[in-house]
């Protein structure tokens, strides 16, 4: 080391030196350490210079603290000094667009900081307390760190009051949202996009005035319910796609500067507010994949609009829905439109496959609804009011609250209410005797009323005399029948009165024999069971005029509705295992149809609409308005052309000829259908592909790959594959031009039988197809119609035969294909 030439110099050096360590103790060491940890440092940054002396980026304030720092978009690397935070008279740390790693330094206690900018950079961890203390802060901006290890919303940022705008996306932030938002009253923006946020929106949301909410794709997903929104009066940007929040959409029409609401994605059930399609604002809608309800959204021109498939609405395009389909969402409202109703309710007619819905016989008007045990919450809608028909009404065992309405007293059918196990409040409506109200397990139900309103002597509490109905016409009573036992009592009761009516209509047309037009079968007065109109709902395509109408309850509606229709519906596509079955139901139904002793029936209209579905997806063959006798099946019988086109066998079609080879011939486009997802006739499909029997025919011909006719739903393993083979050429075979060439139906079963026991659990209980051999419609009408020869037979638009409960009497029609278990 070199001698000090001159003392007096050190000494003034040495002096200077202290001083300047003196005032600027920290912001200069930390400042330099700063500038040797990043790299490329700027060349400014020289060491053993004052940084707030010519550094760029660095600003300081007039007593030399450095109070700014920006050092944005410049490439750096390195991991910042973990004593930062003793730069307190900091204001802006601006180091977003960099490649700054490690973990983050700890900003705790820079109570001047105002502006902390990190984003776009690939810092891996967040230290606890990292933003404590920071009680000026404004603008926090984190997002796109995606290396940082897990972390949880910072509940510390509750000290800075005056935040305004807040990003943290794409930081690996977890866990649920901290209920502090009510801190922040000039809260503007929070952006927390491509998080694994879970919980609910926090309510300390409620009333603030954040403008840009952005909560979209969180990995597991936010829940809960969407309320709050419409307290958030200044929202204009709301994404919350890609999360798992319920219920409906709020009312937002405080919200008056919204212009853009992405809510795809989600499992919002309910109606889309009215209010929502006319603000004035609005731009940008994202509604699809959802489960909403009630009509199909209108917006206006201007908006750009996703709606897309997986909702359920009730109508495919705008329109009201049909007033007992909007009182049972109204019902459902009160509620919250719980997610099972809003899966299981598709469609526009309530009596079509809605799951704990139960219709009249003409499959019109609602009778029963059995809500029971659904953990249903909310109130009991007032709407129930408007469902005349309604006879049984079981709500027990939900957590309702609120009280009874008092409409309901004016339901002139009403037998039993049973709200018994929820948590309702009030008075007990004052019902006539003749129901019999079920009370029990509501502590506050009826206290401090007045004689009337007792609560819980065994369930059986009621206003009146209760559980004596005076049964009437109908011979049913009230009281715990389970619905089932009263559809099998209906129908008993309408298959009587089918065979009372044919048989009169035999002895009508024995006496008039010229007459073999179709004559109008007068309703049995009183009896709700039977119509004189033969219109139908549900899609089911019955014969025009007149006649018995005989439902069955078949929740699952149609095969169509499930092979072609199920995105529009929300349903999952049919699994193989589903396709089979149902292909061997209706080819036992057929078979049945076909084999009757000495004459055969022909369908004449099989395709998939015809082929209804019950709860456990068992198919059931319905509409036999064209179905034909023929005596026997060898000869054919010239007929007028019925049917529909691309079920047609080519013979029938030519020559009218029909023998039992064209129900094959149908059966055998069914199974194309089913195998391929794709209608028989397709107008959409480019020409080639437009008539699905050629098209599928000339695959099975060239020996083109197969696979390639197969349902893209159906993801086909190998064995799958191979079952699927048979069922390709089953279809081939039963689409032969030559009707000699075509199967009979019990080939048909035969083939697919071990197909489809190669799923089945050898509980053996299937194999019972539920005929009554003892009085079967099919052969009172073949009786009947022995002497008549060929005459065509209407006998109603749709005919599905008893669900099999053992309580249904002996003139019980048949199951075609299943039985119920
Ligand atoms: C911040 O300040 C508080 C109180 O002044 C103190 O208790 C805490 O230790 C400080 N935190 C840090 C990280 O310096
Ligand atoms: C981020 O840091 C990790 C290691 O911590 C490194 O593997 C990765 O390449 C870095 N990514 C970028 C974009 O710098
Ligand atoms: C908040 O963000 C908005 C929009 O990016 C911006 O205009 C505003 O200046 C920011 N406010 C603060 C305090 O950072
Ligand atoms: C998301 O968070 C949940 C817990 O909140 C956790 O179970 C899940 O593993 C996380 N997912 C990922 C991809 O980190
Ligand atoms: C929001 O707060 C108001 C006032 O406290 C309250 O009445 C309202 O029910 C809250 N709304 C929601 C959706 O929580
Ligand atoms: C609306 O969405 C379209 C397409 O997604 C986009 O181009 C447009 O910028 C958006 N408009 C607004 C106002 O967000
Ligand atoms: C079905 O309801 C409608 C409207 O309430 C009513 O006019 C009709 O008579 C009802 N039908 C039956 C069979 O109750
Ligand atoms: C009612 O709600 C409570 C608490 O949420 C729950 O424990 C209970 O099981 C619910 N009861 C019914 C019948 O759903
Ligand atoms: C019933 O409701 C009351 C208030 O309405 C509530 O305090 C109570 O917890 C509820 N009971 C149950 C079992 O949900
Ligand atoms: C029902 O009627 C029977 C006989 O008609 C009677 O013995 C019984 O007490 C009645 N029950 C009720 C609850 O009124
Ligand atoms: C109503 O539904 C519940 C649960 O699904 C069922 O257990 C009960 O038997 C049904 N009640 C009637 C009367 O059908």
């Amino acid at each position: 080391m070199r001698e000090p030439q001159n003392p007096l110099l050190l000494s003034i050096f040495i002096i200077a030196i202290f001083s300047y360590t003196f005032t600027h103790a920290d912001d200069s060491s930390i400042m330099a350490e700063f500038s040797q940890a990043i790299s490329p440092t700027p060349s400014t940054w020289k060491a053993g210079t004052n940084p707030c002396n010519g550094w760029s980026g660095v600003r300081c304030d007039s007593s030399s603290r450095v109070t700014s720092i920006d050092l944005s978009s410049q490439s750096l690397q390195g991991s910042l000094p973990t004593d930062l935070n003793q730069l307190t008279n900091l204001q802006t740390l601006a180091l977003q667009r960099n490649h700054f790693s490690g973990p983050l330094p700890s900003f705790a206690n820079l109570s001047n900081l105002q502006q902390l900018f990190l984003d776009s950079n690939n810092f891996t961890s967040v230290p606890a307390s990292c933003f404590s203390g920071l009680t000026t802060l404004q603008a926090l901006s984190l997002s796109l760190n995606i290396n940082l290890s897990p972390w949880v919303f910072p509940q510390d940022l509750i000290q800075s009051e005056g935040l305004v705008n807040l990003s943290a996306s794409n930081v690996n932030m977890m866990g649920s949202l901290p209920d502090i938002f009510g801190k922040f009253l000039s809260l503007q923006s929070v952006r927390l996009s491509y998080n694994n946020l879970t919980g609910v929106l926090p309510s300390s949301f409620n009333g603030t005035g954040v403008q840009n909410l952005w909560l979209n794709n969180q990995m597991s997903g936010l829940s809960g319910g969407l309320d709050l929104l419409g307290t958030m009066a200044q929202l204009s940007q709301v994404w919350l796609q890609k999360n798992s929040f319920t219920g409906p959409i709020p009312d937002l029409s405080k919200c008056v500067n919204l212009f853009d609401l992405q809510l795809r994605d989600n499992q919002l059930t309910g109606m889309v507010p009215p209010s929502l399609m006319s603000m004035l604002q609005l731009r940008n809608v994202s509604l699809d994949n959802n489960n909403l309800q009630g009509p199909y959204p209108e917006f206006g021109n201007g908006v750009t609009v996703t709606i897309g498939t997986i909702n359920n609405f009730c109508n495919p395009k705008p329109g009201p829905c049909d007033p007992q389909v909007t009182t049972l969402l109204d019902i459902a409202g009160a509620m919250g439109y719980p997610m099972n109703l809003a899966q299981s309710w598709p469609g526009n007619d309530a009596c079509h496959g809605w799951t704990f819905i139960t219709c009249d016989s003409q499959g019109k008007n609602v009778t029963v609804i059995n809500f029971s045990k659904q953990h249903f919450v909310g109130t009991i809608s007032p709407a129930y009011g408007d469902l005349a028909s309604l006879r049984n009404l079981l709500l027990n065992d939900n957590n309702l609250t609120g009280s009874i309405p008092d409409g309901l007293i004016a339901l002139p059918q009403l037998q039993v209410l049973d709200v018994s196990n929820n948590n309702l409040t009030g008075k007990i409506p004052s019902f006539p005797p003749k129901v019999n109200v079920k009370t029990s397990g509501n502590l506050l139900l009826g206290s401090g009323t007045p004689a009337g309103g007792g609560t819980g002597n065994g369930g059986k509490s009621s206003s009146g005399s209760t559980g004596n109905s005076s049964g009437g016409s109908s011979g049913r009573q009230s009281g715990g029948m389970n619905p089932g036992v009263i559809a099998g009592t209906v129908i008993g009761v309408l298959v009587f009165i089918a065979i009372v009516l044919m048989v009169s209509y035999k002895y009508y047309t024995r006496k008039q024999p010229k007459k073999f037009g179709r004559v109008p079968i007068p309703p049995p007065s009183g009896k709700e069971e039977a119509s004189n109109n033969g219109s139908t709902s549900g899609g089911i395509n019955g014969f025009g005029g007149v006649g018995l109408l005989v439902y069955e309850y078949m929740p699952k509606g149609t095969l169509s509705q499930h092979l072609f229709e199920w995105g529009e519906r929300g349903t999952s596509p049919l699994t193989w295992k589903q396709r089979v079955t149902i292909a061997l139901d209706v080819a036992r139904g057929v078979e049945y149809l076909h084999s009757l002793a000495q004459s055969s029936f022909i369908h004449r209209d099989l395709k998939p609409s015809n082929i209804l579905l019950g709860d456990d997806m068992r198919a059931k063959v319905a509409d036999f308005g064209l179905v034909k006798n023929a005596p026997d099946g060898k000869f054919s019988v010239e007929t007028r052309l019925a049917g529909t086109f691309g079920y047609l066998a080519p013979e029938y079609a030519v020559t009218g000829r029909v023998t039992t080879k064209v129900d094959v011939y149908a059966f055998g486009v069914v199974l194309m259908e089913i195998i391929t997802g794709r209608p028989a006739l397709d107008e959409t499909a480019p020409e080639e592909r437009s008539h699905l029997v050629t098209w599928f025919r000339r695959f099975i011909v060239s020996n083109n790959d197969v696979r390639k006719v197969i349902d893209p739903t159906l993801e086909a393993d190998d064995e799958t594959f191979e079952n699927i083979s048979k069922v390709i050429e089953l279809a081939g075979h039963c689409t032969s031009r030559e009707p000699s060439q075509r199967p009979d139906m019990g080939h048909a079963v035969n083939v697919l039988g071990p197909l489809v026991e190669q799923w089945k659990p050898s509980d053996g209980v299937d194999d019972d197809i539920g005929i009554n051999l003892q009085l079967s419609l099919p052969q009172a009408l073949q009786r009947w119609q022995a002497n008549e020869g060929t005459s065509t037979m209407d006998f109603g638009g749709t005919m599905t035969f008893g669900n099999t409960q053992s309580s249904i009497p002996p003139t019980k029609m048949d199951t075609f294909g299943s039985t119920g278990r």
